[in-house]
């Protein structure tokens, strides 16, 4: 079954959101988990996308993606009426929700996408949350107002001071956990190296830390390793066993090094699909 797109927006210069028709997985989907697409057929490369909504009666799924390599891009140049051929999913376990107290959730760039529907879910638990947007400059800064709406404080940073405080998120994320009394929990979804250093921050007040890995992923179904990592000295895979885990017993040095892995082979394609892409419009319908 092809998977029409119902709506499209752009919310910053390199950051899309789409609804698009799932209903099997809107169905289904609970906080926490993802889908993995494939744009044109079965020969297309598989990318993993956090289901960041679901509309179960419209039959609907919400993604929000940033443009950052060929498929993310093809992704982006999608419109309305268009369909993606395959959405397989929900994949991953759900996020463990319950109340907890006061949580402190720290989003990194497009890191705010995963990490709205855990702390809306979070948030109708009962819990109090404390909410840390950052990223690189505030035309990267995504989900501010959706935010705003479940969180009881929020703060934004940027690294350039372009919006909200000049500041990574680990600045503001050691004052909160230095309160007394300190969050009861973390949850710090970005790049790997920003859920690195708040984890570092989180572990030295020995506040427990979820986060949700984003490493290569090619099946999802735990049968081609791509997404292993070393957890507490053991490996684990991503697709099955997470994609959250304790942020404290993950070797990020070593998750770093497998995500640059084909980063020339990457680069490379994305710049075909840029120069073979819209010179003429002849692979425009
Ligand atoms: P490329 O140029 O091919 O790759 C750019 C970088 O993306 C790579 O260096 C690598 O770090 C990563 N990457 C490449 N291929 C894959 C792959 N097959 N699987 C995973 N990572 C890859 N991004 C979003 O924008 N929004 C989301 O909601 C989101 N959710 C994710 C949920 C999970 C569980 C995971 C694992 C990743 C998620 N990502 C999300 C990251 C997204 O999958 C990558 O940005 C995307 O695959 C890049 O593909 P590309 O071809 O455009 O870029
Ligand atoms: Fe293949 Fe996880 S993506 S084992
Ligand atoms: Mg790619």
């Amino acid at each position: 079954m092809a998977h029409k797109i119902i709506s499209k927006q752009q919310l910053s210069n390199d950051v899309f959101t789409a609804e698009i028709e799932a209903p099997l997985v809107a169905a289904a989907r609970q906080p926490g988990q993802f889908v993995i697409i494939s744009i044109s057929n079965e020969y297309s490369e598989r990318i993993p996308l956090t289901i960041a909504g679901a509309n179960p009666k419209k039959g609907t799924i919400q993604l929000i993606w940033q443009r950052v390599g060929k498929t993310t891009a093809e992704l982006s140049d999608l419109n309305v009426g268009d369909t993606i051929a395959n959405v397989a999913g929900p994949l991953g376990k759900a996020t463990h929700l319950k109340k907890f107290g006061t949580v402190v959730c720290v989003g990194g760039g497009i890191g705010n996408a995963p990490l709205l529907p855990i702390a809306t879910a979070l948030k109708e638990q009962g819990n109090t949350i404390i909410s840390i947007l950052g990223a690189r400059n505030k035309e990267l800064i995504i989900l501010e107002k959706e935010f705003a709406a479940i969180s009881d404080e929020l703060i934004v940073t940027t690294d350039d001071g372009s919006y909200g405080r000049k500041a990574l998120v680990t600045e503001p994320l050691k004052e909160v956990c230095q309160r007394n009394p300190k969050p009861d929990q973390a949850y710090a979804i970005g790049p790997a190296i920003m859920m690195k250093f708040c984890c570092e921050v989180t572990k030295q007040f020995a506040v427990p830390t979820e986060v949700s890995l984003n490493t290569i992923m090619i099946d999802g179904t735990g049968m081609c390793g791509g997404c292993r990592i070393e957890y507490d000295g053991k490996p684990k895979f991503v697709c099955v066993d997470g994609p959250e885990f304790d942020g404290h017993k993950v070797n990020f040095d070593l998750m770093m090094k497998r995500l640059g892995a084909y980063k020339n082979s990457e680069q490379k394609e994305h710049e075909k699909y840029k120069t073979h892409h819209c010179k003429i419009g002849l692979d425009k319908k």
